[in-house]
């Protein structure tokens, strides 16, 4: 029996590690199971910390979904590079409040390299500052809060001091198919859905070019904030980016990029052209803990105009020591106060893969997904929904007697019973669908075919 934690959790943490290409994906055990094994009553006096990380792993190990399985095709969910999951450990025993360069200057010097990296390898202007978020809800709040400074600036109203009531307002251009996560940042910046604008997307998801003169032109005199979307969650299409930035830069607009996942076809030579003029937009939003593949939680957010990041964000305190001499204080582009350094597993996954690694990783994902996608259409009763443009593809299942809307849902079920891999559904477009999202480094066209035969049992079987 192990005595020292760290030492108990690491080889627990090994043991998990080691399993994941092989182990079932599901969780076996119920919520009641569940609450059994972790809900003692709160304890009078103390226990031996390695006794109860050990109690702690076996108490959780029924519940866990194996999420960083190479046969993990759900959400958008990338499992976690070896190098990342160590700098993650190293940040952790380091515990760095990583706000302030005072608190936390390796952290915030780890964090400005890896800024320089980032926007070099996505292809955003040199200029631009960053915040390592919590992913990329935050991000794209932190980016449409310095684009409501902005457009209001322009328009003679500081809302940071004179808040929202009374100001000439702010209209929101989004696109049919945005993500959850705008529509809760603009909540939370106090814009409601009565000052959205929304422009119809076509079959893929895509934001209408051609309907966005018409929605921008419908009300000229509104400080207005666009809303790009690269990489759409359900079948990865991204929006007509360079089309958008100039409808909306040649109206004075702001335009914000939700790139959770689609702003890293930046980083590959094959795939940059489908987000070309991308650059030109004013902020963007991506996370590193999708496909750059760090542990959560790690989202990332870019701002051409760093004056509006710092005006959005900044915070300032008696007690607190603040930079002198233009050393990062990431307090100033984050939302959060105190924060985990979790600039130093990006770093470290940057620095372990390098330009070549970062091209390949994200190249390899979307040819696996084109592997499941010709895979899945050859076989009779399956068809793919989506054009398959990056790393998604969607699924339906019409079967023998047509009805895809019944077999769907229910195969979804059956493979994630399976466990051989694991996915989801959703209902795009008004019909359900099976997503499959390729996000993880050690995914391989074994795990591929494997899944794919797992999934035309399921789908035989449920008849
Ligand atoms: C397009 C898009 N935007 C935003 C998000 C939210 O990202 P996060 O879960 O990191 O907050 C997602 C998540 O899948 C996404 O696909």
């Amino acid at each position: 029996m192990l005595t020292d934690p760290a030492e108990a959790a690491g080889k627990h943490a090994a043991e998990w590690l080691n399993g994941l290409a092989e182990r079932k994906i599901s969780p076996n055990a119920s919520v009641d199971e569940l609450r059994a094994a972790f809900g003692h009553g709160l304890p009078e006096g103390s226990a031996d910390p390695a006794t109860v990380i050990a109690e702690l792993a076996e108490d959780a190990g029924p519940g866990l979904l194996a999420t960083a399985s190479p046969r993990f095709f759900s959400f958008v969910v990338g499992g976690s590079l070896p190098v990342a999951v160590a700098a993650d450990w190293l940040t952790t025993a380091w515990d760095q409040n990583a706000g302030l360069y005072a608190a936390a200057p390796a952290a915030m010097v780890a964090e400005e390299v890896a800024a320089g990296w980032l926007t070099d390898l996505l292809g955003l202007p040199a200029s631009v500052s960053t915040g390592f978020v919590t992913g990329c809800q935050m991000a794209n709040t932190t980016g449409l809060a310095a684009g409501r400074h902005a457009v209001l600036q322009r328009a003679g109203w500081d809302v940071e001091t004179r808040g929202l009531a009374g100001s000439p307002g702010v209209r929101v251009v989004v696109g049919g198919e945005r993500h959850a996560t705008i529509d809760r940042a603009l909540r939370l910046l106090g814009l409601g859905t009565q000052q959205v604008a929304v422009v119809p997307a076509d079959g893929q998801g895509r934001m209408r070019a051609d309907h966005l003169a018409r929605v921008l032109d419908a009300d000229d005199s509104t400080p207005t904030i666009v809303c790009a979307q690269l990489g759409n969650v359900n079948t990865g299409a991204l929006d007509p980016i360079a089309d958008i930035v100039e409808l909306a830069h040649r109206r004075g607009a702001w335009v914000h990029v939700d790139g959770a996942f689609g702003l890293w076809a930046a980083a590959s030579p094959s795939l940059a052209p489908l987000v070309a003029g991308a650059e030109g937009a004013d902020s963007w939003a991506t996370d590193a803990h999708k496909w750059l593949n760090v542990p959560y939680d790690s989202g990332l957010v870019f701002c051409a105009d760093p004056g509006a990041h710092r005006a959005a964000m900044g915070v300032q305190a008696s007690y607190l020591i603040h930079a002198e001499h233009q050393e990062r204080d990431a307090m100033d582009f984050n939302p959060e106060f105190s924060r985990r350094a979790r600039g130093f597993p990006v770093y470290a996954a940057l620095r372990s893969l390098g330009r070549g690694g970062v091209a390949d990783l994200v190249d390899r994902c979307c040819a696996l997904a084109r592997r499941f996608a010709t895979a899945l259409e050859a076989a009779d009763g399956v068809e793919v929904c989506n054009d398959v443009v990056l790393n998604q593809v969607l699924v339906r299942f019409p079967g023998r007697d047509g009805d895809a809307d019944r077999r769907t849902p229910a195969v979804v079920h059956a493979v994630q019973a399976d466990g051989t891999c694991w996915l989801s559904g959703t209902v795009w477009q008004g019909r359900p669908a099976m997503r499959v999202s390729v996000s993880n480094w050690s995914t391989t066209p074994a795990d591929v075919d494997r899944s794919v035969a797992a999934i035309l049992r399921c789908a035989e079987a449920v008849g």
